[in-house]
């Protein structure tokens, strides 16, 4: 394991944050996790932090950030229809991805261009066009930070939701994510569900490769690139509501988007809800709401973690006041 003292994560997290942490921890190897617990580096306050693409760090981090940079993608099992994969929490997203178009496994398809580390993706339950992690989680391995003891949760066990899981709830800031194992299929097989995506791949027969290039496309057309703009994706879930608030609404918005949940709730498009509170392109000094995705949070340039705080907070008000709606960020604040 490395350890650095008054460490800048101004290159660990996508919003471009220039600010530092008292302590900043790589671990290297998975073995090093129970000696890291000896160590007491897990008992003062700690954050894990995989790619840095959720996080907005709003001051310096008084404590110790826990960086998994440890890689590997196991075979576990293999049938003539599937694959099961084990795969360490330091590995990119995008290097699974480029994995599994190599080896013709399904499944991962649609979560191509996340930004982030597979350790991560449990965490929030990625998800985008259609598809989310859960879908393809068989189960997660983790220690335990306390005392250094590894376990591992089914796919159930992990309480998925949207852009929710156990990690965000019970263990959060109790445990550390080792490994993902993933069942994929080798037969070919594809979700076209989310209408953009279908429509853009048309009268195409789709293949791996050319599905994640097409969700690539539609993601750099919306989406800002992280290397360019500061940003951490959708700052905001999309809110849930009760059907009843939902017809009251409607009368307002007629054109209101919504998603069916359940019997008793839909699930609203904050883009559409910050949009309409004219916050889209919105920018003030360096900070704002991208253009072309008013769900996104975005640092121009130089903004400060005040800025930056200034304009979200203003974003859920204003929506509060029109829809009387309160949104919540998806990333997490430091
Ligand atoms: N919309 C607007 N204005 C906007 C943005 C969206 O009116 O500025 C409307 C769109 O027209 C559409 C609806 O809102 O009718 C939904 O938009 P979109 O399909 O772009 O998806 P989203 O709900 O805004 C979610 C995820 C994204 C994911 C996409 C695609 C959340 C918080 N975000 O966005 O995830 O890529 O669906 O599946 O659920 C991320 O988590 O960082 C992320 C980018």
């Amino acid at each position: 394991m490395n350890i650095y003292k008054n460490y800048s994560l101004k290159n660990h997290n996508t919003f471009k944050m220039d600010v530092s942490c008292d302590r900043f921890v790589e671990i290297e190897a998975e073995t090093d996790i129970p000696a890291m617990v000896m160590k007491g580096l897990f008992r003062e306050p700690f954050y894990i932090l995989g790619g840095g693409s959720n996080t907005l760090f709003t001051q310096h981090y008084r404590g110790t950030i826990i960086h998994p940079i440890f890689k590997g993608i196991q075979v576990m099992e293999e049938t003539d229809d599937h694959v099961l994969l084990a795969v360490s929490a330091g590995e990119e997203w995008s290097s699974l991805i480029d994995y599994c178009i190599e080896h013709q496994y399904y499944g991962l398809e649609n979560l191509a261009g996340i930004p982030g580390n597979v350790g991560s993706s449990p965490v929030q339950n990625i998800g985008a066009y259609g598809v989310e992690v859960k879908d393809c989680i068989e189960r997660v391995d983790a220690y335990y930070t306390l005392y250094g003891n590894a376990f591992s949760l089914t796919n159930e066990q992990c309480q998925f939701g949207y852009r929710n899981s156990i990690f965000k709830n019970e263990y959060k800031n109790h445990c550390l994510i080792s490994r993902v194992w993933f069942r994929l299929s080798k037969k070919e097989h594809y979700n076209l569900s989310y209408k953009a995506l279908a429509d853009a791949i048309g009268n195409e027969t789709p293949t791996l490769k050319n599905l994640v290039n097409t969700i690539i496309n539609i993601r750099n057309n919306k989406l800002p690139d992280i290397r360019k703009i500061g940003c951490a994706g959708s700052f905001f879930k999309n809110p849930v509501v009760t059907k009843a608030q939902h017809a009251t609404l409607l009368a307002q918005h007629p054109d209101l988007v919504s998603y069916p949940v359940d019997e008793e709730s839909v699930k609203l498009a904050a883009g559409q809800l910050i949009e309409k509170a004219g916050w889209k392109g919105k920018r003030i000094g360096d900070a704002g709401v991208y253009d072309k995705q008013a769900l996104v949070v975005v640092n121009y340039g130089n903004a400060s973690p005040k800025e930056i705080t200034q304009t979200y907070e203003n974003v859920i008000s204003d929506v509060k006041n029109i829809f009387d709606i309160e949104l919540s960020p998806e990333v997490n604040i430091l």
